[in-house]
C-alpha cells in the first residue's frame, strides 16, 4: 500500500516530519497537500503544495492518510473526526485533542474502521503508547511515572544547573521550538496531564477526564524553592504519575517533586523526557528520549505513518481485559507547601504536619483536598512539591 498524505500544519513538527520523510528510504509515501493558516509566512516548499482550505484535503479521494500537526486543538478535533468519518486513517501529535476526546475517538475508530495513531502526542520520541499497548499488554503495572514535558524540564534544568532566570530559560526554550503556543499548557502541568490521560488509558484501560486530574506546574516556582531543594541535595522536576492503589482503583496526578540523586529521573535533563514503568514481573524499566523538537517528534509521527501502512491499529487491549479500575483521588501524599500569606496554610486541611519553617511546611494531605485547594494555592503564588 502507498500512503498519499494530506498534512495539516507545517510548523516545527510538520517541517520535522518533512525532513524525516526526505531522509528515509523504503517507505512508499508522498505528501500531496499541506494545509496551513497564515498566508503571510514564507514557505520552504513550492506554493502548489499548500492550501488554506482544509476541505481540499478532506475531500480528496486520493489522500488516504491525514497527518494532523496543527497547534489548535479545536480545529484539530474537526479535522481528525471528519477524516475518520470519511474512512481516512489519521496520525496526530495533538495530546490535548486526544485526551479531551479520548473515549469518543476510540468509539469513532470502531464505527468507521479507520485508525488513529498518536505516539508523538505522548512524550514525543519515546514509543511509550505502543510499548504499553503491545509489550505490557498482559502484565500488571504498579505505576507509570515520569517527566512528560520537555519544555518544563528544559527550564528547570537551566534554573537549577546553570542558574539562569526563569525568563531567560523560557526565551531559550521558545527559540528552540519546545514551547506550546500557550506556554501555560507546558509550565502549568497541563501538557503533562494530557499525556498522562492518554498513558493511563493504555496502561490501565481507564478513560480519565483531564479536568478531574490534579495538575500543578512550575509557574509559581521561586528562588526560595530552588534553594530549599539545593540545600538538601535534591532537584525539582515536574513528574506525572499514574499508579494502581489496589485491585479496584488507580490514581493519577502531575506535580513537581523533590528528587534525590538516587532517583532514576534525577539525571533526565533539558528537553529530555524520562518514563519509569513498574510492573509485577519485569520490575522497573526506564525510558529516556527527546520530549520536544521538530525532528524527534517528526520521527514519532513517521513511525506511526509506517505502522499505519503495515495495517497496525491500537486494539486498546487494557480496555478489553475487564479489570474496570476506577479513578480515585482518595490517596494521601506528602507535600512541601511554600506560601506567601500565612492564612493559606490555615485554610488547607493537612492530615499531619511534619516540619515547619519560615514560609513553608511539609505535611501529609489527601490528593482530593489538594485538588479542591489548587485555586487558593495559585492565588497565593504558592508552590507545592511532592516529597518522599
Ligand atoms: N513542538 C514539539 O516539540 C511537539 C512535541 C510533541 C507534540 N507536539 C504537538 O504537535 C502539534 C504541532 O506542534 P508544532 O510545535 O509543530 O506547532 P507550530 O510550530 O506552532 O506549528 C503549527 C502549524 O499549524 C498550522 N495551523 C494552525 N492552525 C491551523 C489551521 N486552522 N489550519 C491549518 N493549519 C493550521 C500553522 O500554520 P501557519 O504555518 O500558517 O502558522 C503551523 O504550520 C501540536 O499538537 C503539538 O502539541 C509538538
Amino acid at each position: 500500500m502507498k500512503a498519499v498524505i494530506g498534512l495539516f500544519g507545517y510548523g516545527s513538527v510538520g517541517q520535522g516530519l518533512h525532513d524525516v520523510l526526505n531522509g528515509s528510504r523504503g517507505l512508499k509515501v508522498a505528501i500531496k497537500r499541506i494545509a496551513i493558516k497564515d498566508p503571510s509566512k514564507g514557505r520552504s516548499l513550492p506554493d502548489h503544495y499548500f492550501t488554506f482550505d482544509m476541505n481540499e484535503i478532506l475531500n480528496d479521494k486520493e489522500i488516504n492518510l491525514v497527518v494532523e500537526l496543527i497547534n489548535d486543538s479545536e480545529k484539530a478535533y474537526e479535522i481528525v473526526t471528519s477524516a475518520l468519518k470519511k474512512g481516512k486513517n489519521v496520525v496526530s501529535a495533538n495530546k490535548k485533542l486526544i485526551a479531551e476526546h479520548f473515549e469518543e475517538l476510540v468509539q469513532l475508530q470502531l464505527e468507521t474502521g479507520a485508525s488513529l495513531l498518536y505516539e508523538a502526542s505522548s512524550c514525543s520520541s519515546i514509543p511509550i503508547v505502543r510499548t504499553l499497548e503491545e509489550y505490557y499488554d498482559n502484565e500488571m503495572l504498579s505505576s507509570v511515572s515520569g517527566i512528560f514535558n520537555g519544555s518544563s524540564n528544559y527550564v528547570l534544568t537551566k534554573l537549577q544547573k546553570e542558574s539562569l532566570s526563569y525568563q531567560e530559560a523560557l526565551k531559550q526554550a521558545q527559540e528552540l521550538g519546545f514551547v506550546e503556543k500557550e506556554p501555560a499548557l507546558d509550565f502549568g502541568g497541563y501538557d503533562a496531564k494530557y499525556k498522562l490521560v492518554i498513558i493511563t488509558g493504555h496502561a490501565y484501560g481507564v478513560f480519565v477526564k483531564p479536568h478531574e486530574v490534579f495538575n500543578f506546574g512550575i509557574t509559581h516556582l521561586h528562588q526560595k524553592d530552588i534553594d530549599f531543594a539545593k540545600e538538601k541535595g535534591l532537584k525539582i522536576k515536574t513528574v506525572a504519575t499514574v499508579k494502581r492503589l489496589d485491585d479496584k482503583r488507580i490514581t493519577c496526578y502531575v506535580i513537581p517533586q523533590f528528587l534525590a540523586e538516587s532517583h532514576q529521573l534525577y539525571n533526565v535533563e533539558n528537553e529530555d523526557n524520562g518514563i519509569t514503568v513498574d510492573a509485577a514481573f519485569s520490575n522497573r524499566q526506564l525510558f529516556i528520549g527527546k520530549g520536544s523538537g521538530g525532528h524527534p517528534t517528526g520521527s514519532a509521527v513517521f513511525f506511526d505513518i509506517s505502522a499505519t501502512l503495515d495495517g497496525y491499529r491500537y486494539q486498546y487491549k487494557k480496555f478489553n481485559q475487564s479489570i474496570n479500575y476506577e479513578y480515585s483521588r482518595n490517596v494521601e501524599i506528602d507535600i512541601y507547601l511554600r506560601y506567601n500569606d500565612p492564612e493559606l496554610k490555615k485554610k488547607i486541611e493537612f492530615s499531619a504536619i511534619g516540619q515547619e519553617g519560615e514560609g513553608y511546611l511539609i505535611g501529609k494531605i489527601n490528593l482530593d483536598t489538594l485538588y479542591m485547594m489548587r485555586g487558593a494555592i495559585h492565588k497565593d503564588n504558592g508552590f507545592i512539591a511532592e516529597v518522599f
